[in-house]
């Protein structure tokens, strides 16, 4: 694991690296597993996580069974923040897509950190506001884009965390089933498979497993507006 990705969040921005070092020493290292959660939607949530590696997805669920994801993230990135903010229930559940390392931060700490090094306030509802400005997108995109426009979409927003150039495009090895790459778009998997089919036969993707090689970004940032 790469202290200096975790290091990169917004709860250390700005802080000397001697205290950085500490605050990321006093944190509880939690593991899990491919399909385990850190927590679940509705439970009382009093702590924070940052991302060492591996990732994460945030699902809702509802009442008749179906699933949505809000987002996947990868190191470096936080999540938990908003039942600390405004204390109430987890709003999404949050559960590991491949092995994947957390730190743990619990209220009382983080209160103690902000009072102590008030700058990472700043740091933090700028992270938070980046978030609404992509809920914003999404939810603009829900309304006003088609499901292909939505998988390149979300296909280049996975590159950008966890994609690696190689000789001939970009590998972003997600992790994600079909299922759960639907989800995150928020259309069926046979549609968004139809979308996947036909960015494959214009070479503008090769699929690989539960990983894509992103061939044209040209054209996918193209059809992603
Ligand atoms: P919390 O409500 O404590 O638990 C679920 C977490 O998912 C939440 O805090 C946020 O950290 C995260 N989350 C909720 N909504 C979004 C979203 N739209 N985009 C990214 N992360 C989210």
């Amino acid at each position: 694991m790469d202290d200096d990705v975790v290091l990169s969040a917004p709860l250390f921005a700005g802080i000397e690296p001697e205290a950085a070092q500490a605050l990321l020493g006093s944190m509880r290292l939690v593991r899990l597993s491919r399909g385990q959660a850190a927590f679940h939607e509705g439970d009382p949530g009093d702590r924070l996580y940052v991302i060492g590696s591996g990732k994460v997805k945030l699902g809702r669920r509802s009442n008749d069974g179906r699933e949505n994801l809000l987002a996947v993230l990868g190191p470096g990135e936080m999540f938990g923040e908003l039942s600390l903010f405004d204390p109430g229930p987890r709003t999404a559940t949050a559960s590991a897509v491949s092995e994947t390392a957390l730190y743990e931060l619990g209220h009382d700490e983080l209160i103690a950190w902000l009072e102590r090094y008030p700058p990472v306030a700043k740091h933090l509802l700028e992270a938070l506001a980046r978030r609404l400005r992509r809920t914003n997108e999404a939810l603009a995109d829900l309304v006003f884009s088609d499901v292909p426009g939505r998988v390149a979409k979300a296909l280049l927003d996975l590159a950008r965390r966890f994609g690696e150039r190689t000789d001939d495009g970009v590998k972003v090895a997600h992790d994600l089933t079909q299922e759960e790459l639907a989800q995150l778009v928020g259309a069926s998997r046979e549609t968004v498979n139809k979308a996947l089919a036909d960015f494959t036969a214009r070479r503008w993707v090769r699929r690989e497993g539960r990983a894509l090689v992103l061939l044209d970004l040209e054209r996918l940032e193209r059809r992603a507006r």
